[in-house]
């Protein structure tokens, strides 16, 4: 046995030993691994780089049924990419995971990554082992979450007005940022609506995004209540507006029952045909009575796939009734219309009981632009368990976008209610930790010092890219920037509307800190794992 101080044997064909961090033999193919795996990861990164920031580039996406959309959203361009390498997906995955964690910030949170592998691709180069670069990253990861922790600036719930520039700041890079006035404040009174000043968390499944198509972006609006993107039914002059509604929501058909598939039943003379009619007639009068007999006048089905969930006769009598009837709804949106009514679900008609109903001060039915009609229902009896936005546009492509948006704007309230602080944007929470981590580096030795310092560089990436997107030079600017941040001024950042940098508190951009932390460490994780695959193995 050797002494533990006595020098590592030579590697087998190696003369004098290893002299990188992997023996040369067989690290040859890991290197290879590594870099391809690299390789496909930064392309996913390089797709999404030039939709970062205010000033941004769209991208249009066309589905292979035709279909297209138009979005700056990451975590839409990514899941909609059709990628092939095992490593690229770990980056769609990142996007999604920021998505779900933050819901905004899926594009900076794949641009850093691509940034920091190729940070990792110069650093293997010069044999630094992965496990060393590694360790260095997340601790460097770690560093950054406290940096920017003491830049961050504490708000209350109670701000409204804070909220609403966090939620301008995320609109800002949408197609729909112009109509930013209107969009933000109802996804802060969206949310707002629904949240008691202490909770810690949103769920953002009590918010119901309803799109109308017909009017334009500024005449979306918050209902406290429900609103329904169709029309309530016109046969036979029914009702379309009951004042002091008591609502029943049935899952069951209002229509004459089927025979099975294979049976058939053959009527061969008229007076039998006229006795199936007589009975039809019967049993959807019956059902209609009953329904009458709860005191309910307004009735919500559920769409059926087995037969008509209500048919032309059924419709007619409960007309007569003065019943207003609203068909086809969707079965994922019985729980949120149970919820917001405060009625239950009748899965049968012999279950159907006055304690069922919900009820509500004014249902309606209402021009949305053209011949679109939404139906809306509002004063319900226990107002704050739901809310519902009405986004309404006239060209699909710009509705399907603004959802998405609000849906981005509705998530920064969010992280705003899980931790209730904000930093200034436009790259300057990146560079200020790309500093301060620079500094932090002068005080480490060796290889770790190295890593840290590259880790740092890599996260200017952010300012570099907002820089270049918004049409500006961004060494120039990147280089004022970092001068500006050595001289103690934190919070300046790219001002992309007067194409200059300034300080961004002036500006109000402002966004949520969780969005940023939870970027960098999903980041960092990504990266880290990426460097420790070091072979694949392919499956049958
Ligand atoms: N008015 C502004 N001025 C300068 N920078 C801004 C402004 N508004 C937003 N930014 C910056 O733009 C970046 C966010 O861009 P963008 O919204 O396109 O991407 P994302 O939030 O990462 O991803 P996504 O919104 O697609 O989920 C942030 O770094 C933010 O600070
Ligand atoms: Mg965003």
């Amino acid at each position: 046995m050797s002494a533990p101080a006595a020098p590592a044997a030579p590697a087998a064909g190696g003369a004098g030993g290893p002299a990188r961090g992997e023996r040369l033999k067989e690290g040859s193919k890991e290197h290879d691994v590594r870099t391809a795996n690299i390789i496909a990861a930064k392309g996913v990164a390089d797709a999404v780089r030039t939709s970062l920031g205010p000033r941004g580039m769209d991208k249009m996406i066309q589905g292979q049924d035709g279909g297209v959309i138009v979005t700056n959203d990451g975590a839409t361009i990514l899941s909609h990419l059709q990628v092939f390498h095992p490593t690229a997906k770990m980056l769609v995955e990142l996007s999604k995971s920021q998505d779900i964690e933050a819901g905004d910030g899926t594009t900076s949170v794949v641009v850093l990554c691509g940034s920091l592998l190729n940070a990792c691709s110069q650093l293997l180069t010069k044999g630094i082992h992965p496990t060393v670069i590694t360790a260095a990253f997340q601790a460097a990861g770690e560093k950054a979450e406290e940096i920017l922790n003491t830049v961050a600036i504490p708000i209350s719930l109670a701000d409204r007005d804070k909220l609403i520039q966090a939620a301008v700041t995320s609109l800002s890079s949408k197609v729909v940022s112009q109509d930013s006035g209107v969009l933000a404040p109802i996804a802060v009174d969206a949310v707002l609506s629904i949240t008691p000043p202490t909770a810690t968390n949103v769920d953002l499944r009590n918010i119901r995004l309803v799109k109308a198509l017909g009017g334009a972006i500024e005449d979306s609006e918050l209902v406290p209540g429900l609103v329904f993107s169709k029309k309530a039914s016109h046969v036979a002059g029914a009702p379309t507006r009951v004042a002091g509604a008591k609502i029943g929501l049935i899952q069951f058909c209002l229509s004459a029952p089927k025979t099975d598939i294979e049976n058939t039943v053959v009527v061969s003379e008229y007076s039998a045909m006229d006795r199936i009619l007589r009975e039809e007639r019967k049993y959807i009068l019956d059902m209609c009575k009953a329904i009458q007999k709860t005191g309910a006048n307004v009735l919500l089905v559920q769409k059926s796939i087995l037969r008509d969930a209500v048919n032309d006769l059924s419709l007619h009598f409960l007309a007569k009734m003065k019943i207003l009837v609203v068909k086809d709804i969707e079965r994922d949106e019985i729980e949120f219309i149970s919820k917001t009514l405060g009625c239950a679900p009748v899965a049968h008609i012999d279950s159907f009981t006055p304690d069922k109903l919900g009820a509500a001060d004014l249902v309606e039915e209402s021009n949305a632009g053209g011949d679109a009609k939404v139906i809306k229902i509002t004063g319900v009896a226990h107002p704050g368990r739901t809310v519902s936005v009405l986004v309404r546009s006239t060209s699909t492509l710009v509705l399907d976008e603004a959802e998405r948006s609000l849906h981005d704007a509705l998530c920064v309230v969010r992280s705003l209610v899980k931790k209730k602080a904000m930093i200034v944007g436009g790259g300057a929470p990146e560079m200020e930790m790309s500093l301060q981590l620079q500094r932090w580096a002068k005080g480490l030795t060796g290889m770790q010092a190295h890593c840290v310092r590259a880790y740092a560089e890599a996260l200017e990436v952010i300012p570099y890219t907002l820089a270049e997107n918004a049409g500006l030079h961004p060494i120039s600017i990147v280089t004022e920037l970092r001068k500006q941040h050595a001289e103690g001024h934190k919070t300046v950042g790219i001002n992309v509307r007067h194409s200059t940098i300034s300080d961004l508190t002036e500006e109000s951009v402002l966004q949520p800190l969780l969005v940023s932390t939870s970027a960098l460490s999903l980041a960092t994780e990504t990266v880290c794992m990426i460097l420790k695959i070091d072979d694949m193995v392919v499956v049958r």
